[in-house]
C-alpha cells in the first residue's frame, strides 16, 4: 500500500496525502473514510453511496438468479419435456444455482447480507447507475481475460505495442476502465513499467482481477449467448493468470470521471475500450486525461470507436476524435487501426470482429482544467434536498400511474378491449385511444417477460 498511497488524492477535494487507518484510507480535509475492498482502496467521492449502489446491484443480480432458478424448476415440472431438454435444463439449473453462490462468495466483501429487498423493488431502483453499466455488463470479459482468450489478449497487446513504436518505457502507468484487468496485467508484465495502477468502478471485475493477479484460481461459470452444443450454455471455467504479478501492480476502485490522483501523476494513461462508452463528452474527458499526465507523458488508447450518445453530434468519427485529442493539449495522435477478434468464446457460435482504433499522443501542454464531474445532482446523492418537480417527472409520474393501473387490471379474465372500457370509465382516455395504447404497453411487458434478462 505504501507505494500506491503516494499516488492517491481525495476524489472529493483532490488533496493529498490520504491517511491510512485499519482497513481504510482517510481524507483529513473532508473527514471521510474510504474503505478497502479485499485490500483495494474504494475511492469514490461518495464511498458509502457507491457501496450501497453496488450492493443493490449485487442483490438484484442474486435475486434475478433465484428468480431464474425458480422459473427453471417450474419448467422442469413439465412431464412432456424431451429427455435431452430435461438434461439441459437440469444442468443449467445447477449451474445457475452454483453461479449465484459463487457470486455471493466472491462479492462478500461488499457485505450484501445487510441489504434486503424484494426483486420488484430492486428492478425499480436500477435506474441509478447508467443502465449499460451493471454488475454483469462485462462479465463475459473475465472469461476472455483469464480463461480462453489467449489469441484476443495477444491481439490487444499487439495493438498497444503498435502505437508505442520503439518508445516502450512507460514509467508510472494508469489503466482506466481496466475491467477484469488482463490488458493492464499484460502491459505490466511485458513492458517496462515502473508501477501500474488499474482502476475500474465495477467490483465484480475488480475482485476477479484481484484474485487472479495475486495467483489464485477462480472457478466461475460462463454463459455463452449462442451455445455451440447442449453443454455449452453453462461452462465452468477456471480463471487464472499465467503467473502472479509483482508488488508494483496495484488495483483500485473508483470513477474515471473523478480520478483519485493528483494532477501530473502519470507517465502513461491507458484507456482500453473506454472513450466511447464513458458518459462524459470526449473533449472534456480528453482534458481530464491530460491533467493526469506529466508534460510529455503519453495517452495510449485502444478499442472500439462506437460512441452511442443520444446526440449524433457526439458520435465522433476517427477524424474528429484525432482533432479533439490534439486540441486537448496533445500531439497529433499516432493512430493504428486493425481488425481483431472480439469475444469469440470457444463455447459460443457468436463472436465479433472489431476494427479497433488505437492511438498514442504525447501531452504537450496543460489542457484547461475541466469542472469536477457530477454524475448526479445533489438531491439524489445526499438525499437531503427536495426532489424537484420537473415537467418530465410530472409526465413520468402520470404515465407510471397509468401503467401500474393497466397492470392492476390483469386478472386472468379481462381482455384488452375490457381494459380499454375501464380506462374510459375512469376518464383516463377514450376507448379508441386506450386500446392501441394498452396493446403496445402489454406487448412491451410481454417482450420483457420473454427475453433473457441481462443485468
Ligand atoms: C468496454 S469495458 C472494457 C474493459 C476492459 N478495458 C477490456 O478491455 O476488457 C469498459 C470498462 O470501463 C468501466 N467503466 C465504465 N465507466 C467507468 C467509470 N466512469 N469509471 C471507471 N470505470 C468505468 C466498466 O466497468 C468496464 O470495465
Amino acid at each position: 500500500m505504501n507505494e500506491l498511497i503516494d499516488f492517491l488524492a481525495c476524489p472529493r477535494c483532490d488533496k493529498t496525502p490520504l491517511g491510512q487507518g485499519e482497513g481504510k484510507l482517510h481524507c483529513k480535509a473532508c473527514d471521510i473514510d474510504f474503505p478497502l475492498l479485499e485490500g483495494m482502496p474504494w475511492l469514490f467521492a461518495e464511498p458509502q453511496a457507491a457501496l450501497g449502489e453496488w450492493r443493490g446491484r449485487l442483490q438484484m443480480a442474486l435475486q434475478q438468479l433465484s428468480h431464474e432458478n425458480a422459473g427453471l424448476e417450474q419448467e422442469l415440472k413439465n412431464k412432456e419435456l424431451h429427455a435431452l431438454t430435461r438434461r439441459r435444463l437440469e444442468r443449467y439449473r445447477k449451474a445457475v444455482e452454483n453461479h449465484r453462490r459463487a457470486l455471493q462468495k466472491l462479492l462478500r466483501p461488499l457485505d450484501v447480507q445487510t441489504l434486503h429487498g424484494s426483486y420488484e423493488t430492486y428492478l425499480a431502483m436500477r435506474t441509478r447507475l447508467p443502465v449499460d453499466q451493471g454488475l454483469n455488463t462485462y462479465y463475459a470479459n473475465v472469461h476472455r481475460d483469464w480463461a480462453w482468450g489467449d489469441e484476443e489478449n495477444a491481439a490487444s497487446l499487439k495493438q498497444v505495442r503498435a502505437v508505442l513504436h520503439d518508445h516502450a518505457e512507460l514509467g508510472n502507468v494508469l489503466v482506466l476502465g481496466a475491467g477484469a484487468g488482463r490488458l493492464a496485467y499484460d502491459i505490466h508484465t511485458n513492458m517496462q513499467c515502473a508501477t501500474t495502477i488499474m482502476m475500474d468502478f465495477n467490483p465484480l471485475l475488480m475482485l476477479v482481477a484481484r484474485a487472479v493477479t495475486r495467483g489464485d484460481k477462480l472457478k466461475l461459470h460462463e454463459f455463452p449467448i449462442a451455445p455451440r452444443s447442449l453443454e455449452d450454455d453453462a461452462v465452468l471455467r477456471t480463471l487464472e493468470a499465467p503467473e502472479p504479478v509483482d508488488e508494483h501492480f496495484h488495483l483500485l476502485l473508483g470513477d474515471a470521471l473523478r480520478p483519485p490522483f493528483p494532477e501530473g501523476s502519470f507517465d502513461t494513461v491507458v484507456t482500453p475500450w473506454l472513450i466511447d462508452i464513458i458518459t462524459e463528452d470526449l473533449p472534456v474527458f480528453s482534458a481530464r486525461i491530460n491533467r493526469l499526465l506529466k508534460t510529455e507523458g503519453r495517452w495510449v488508447n485502444f478499442g472500439s470507436l462506437a460512441f452511442s450518445r443520444p446526440e449524433r453530434a457526439r458520435r465522433y468519427s476517427p477524424e474528429e476524435t484525432k482533432a479533439i485529442i490534439a486540441e486537448a493539449g496533445f500531439s497529433d495522435p499516432y493512430v493504428s487501426q486493425a481488425t481483431i477478434p472480439y469475444m469469440c468464446s470457444p463455447a459460443s457460435r457468436h463472436g465479433r470482429n472489431e476494427r479497433v482504433f488505437s492511438f498514442s499522443a504525447y501531452k504537450e501542454r496543460d489542457a484547461n482544467k475541466p469542472e469536477r464531474h457530477k454524475a448526479l445532482p445533489d438531491w439524489i446523492v445526499t438525499g437531503k434536498e427536495p426532489v424537484p418537480l420537473t415537467t418530465s417527472f410530472r409526465h413520468q409520474a402520470m404515465t407510471t400511474q397509468i401503467y401500474s393501473f393497466i397492470m392492476s387490471l390483469i386478472d386472468g379474465r379481462r381482455s384488452i378491449k375490457d381494459m380499454a372500457i375501464v380506462l374510459e370509465k375512469q376518464k383516463l382516455m377514450s376507448r379508441e385511444e386506450a386500446e392501441p395504447a394498452i396493446r403496445s404497453f402489454l406487448t412491451k411487458m410481454y417482450d420483457d417477460s420473454q427475453s433473457t434478462s441481462g443485468l
